[in-house]
């Protein structure tokens, strides 16, 4: 960590409030965290404070920051070949695409690159249109896909209500049994009854449903992992009706669930995978779909419409191959789990025993939420569904949590009425610990606002 020098902190606040325009806000509100460094499982300020970032940046950071060997392939990608067009063929864009084939499930064969994640999801739908020849795509309401045009149509949550341009996307109920739209109380319930809800939702959109595409495990809208048996039968509905099964991986692949892709936790293979983030850790930004050999197979003779500038760049694909690599050789896959099963899951489960503004933990691997309530009985939202975003400082119980995890050192992804605790993939238990231990003291402020 360098030096604090407050100075040079102001002179970076100043020029951004200037000159940068930021996502997602009225830009007269904002007042950024200003961050001076990272390494590993931290980022520092100009201030002399360390944090310990368990927020992923945007859940993004699967491999920390500044891992060596990623930063390494960029460095030295970037010196013999900065920039070459998608429609050439070089080592490093094969290369990155068979790594990523290599941990795809069976049926997949190609790799097609995107700049990020909305666009893979553009392409992914596109894929399906053109295989099928129909129009619809089915999401759930709690999702999001992207903040490009078709991308923010499908997303389910709010962030859709001031981007809704594009026509032919409906959305259906996800299994949820926290907050089951089916009067469910067990699992196999809320299985059951959200399979033939999907059932009732094909059967009254009619034969026009190109894709139904959902996230694996649902990521910002709540981090909600289906019960067993979901998606196994949301597979058969694709099949039965012949839709294309796309699962958008760009939080929940790489490592996030501890498995290479989360749909690797179930019993099924998607026919697309839309991916970003993890894939990298974010170094560089780059996307993709990966494709299933028989929608592959309708393009070999028939053009694909669509394409970028930037598709394979080879800083993006070096860094991937590292990224891979790295995953590889330092057991990162097993590490999420074994930290998700054994350090991470039942410590947040015990604080919840103890916090009554706790009304629900949910997740799996370095993949996790804390939802708070002002009552339990009722579960009330801590956030009212569809407020504004509660980032720290908030005066709520999630921004003030989150607001008080960062005034002890700890970052976490504050988002509607959910702590979501999200480390890198290779955490050790010594930081999981001493996350618990500043989340422990941040609720206890928070305990307040529940009845
Ligand atoms: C599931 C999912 N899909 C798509 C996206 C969009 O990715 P990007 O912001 O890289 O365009 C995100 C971003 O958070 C996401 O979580």
């Amino acid at each position: 960590m360098s030096a604090a020098n407050p100075e040079e902190g102001k002179r970076v606040y100043d020029l951004d409030r200037k000159y940068v325009f930021h996502s997602w806000s009225a830009q007269a509100t904002l007042n950024p965290m200003v961050i001076a460094g990272a390494e590993g499982n931290y980022v520092w300020d100009y201030d002399g404070n360390r944090f310990l970032d368990f927020s992923g940046q945007l859940v993004y950071t699967n491999m920390g920051h500044q891992h060596p060997k990623i930063v390494a392939a960029i460095q030295k990608q970037a010196g013999r070949m900065a920039t070459i067009a998608p429609q050439h063929a070089i080592d490093v864009r094969g290369e990155a695409a068979k790594k990523i084939i290599d941990v795809s499930a069976d049926n997949f064969s190609q790799v097609f690159f995107t700049n990020g994640g909305a666009d893979a999801v553009e392409n992914a739908i596109r894929m399906a249109r053109l295989h099928t020849g129909r129009r619809k795509v089915l999401t759930y309401y709690r999702s999001y896909h992207g903040n490009t045009t078709t991308a923010i149509a499908a997303t389910g949550d709010q962030r859709r209500w001031p981007n809704e341009y594009t026509a032919d996307h409906v959305h259906f109920f996800g299994p949820f049994l926290y907050r089951s739209p089916f009067h469910a109380t067990t699992e196999q319930e809320e299985c059951e009854r959200a399979l033939e809800h999907l059932e009732q939702v094909i059967m009254f959109e009619g034969p026009t449903i190109a894709a139904i595409m959902m996230e694996t495990v649902v990521g910002t809208a709540g981090i909600i992992p289906p019960p067993p048996g979901y998606l196994e039968g949301v597979r058969a509905l694709c099949d039965k009706h012949g839709i294309i099964m796309i699962c958008d991986e760009v939080m929940a692949g790489f490592g996030r669930t501890g498995k290479w892709f989360a749909y690797q936790n179930y019993n099924f293979a998607p026919d697309l995978v839309t991916f970003a983030k993890g894939v990298n850790s974010g170094y560089i930004p780059v996307g993709g779909v990966i494709i299933s050999e028989k929608i592959v197979a309708t393009f070999q003779d028939r053009v694909f419409p669509g394409g970028l500038t930037y598709s394979g760049h080879p800083v993006a694909m070096a860094s991937i191959c590292a990224a891979i690599d790295a995953m590889h050789e330092e057991g990162t896959m097993e590490n999420a789990t074994n930290i998700g099963a054994n350090h991470l899951g039942p410590a947040l489960r015990e604080l919840a025993t103890r916090h009554p503004i706790v009304g629900d933990v949910r997740g799996l691997g370095v993949f996790w939420a804390l939802e708070l309530v002002t009552n339990r009985e009722t579960r009330e939202p801590a956030v009212p569904y569809g407020a504004a975003p509660s980032y720290s400082g908030g005066d709520n119980a999630v921004g003030k949590a989150a607001a008080e995890c960062k005034k002890r050192g700890l970052l976490v992804f504050a988002t509607g009425n959910r702590l979501h605790i999200v480390p890198p993939c290779n955490v050790g238990e010594t930081e999981v610990k001493d996350a618990i231990t500043i989340l422990d003291e941040a609720l206890a402020v928070v305990d307040s606002y529940a009845v």
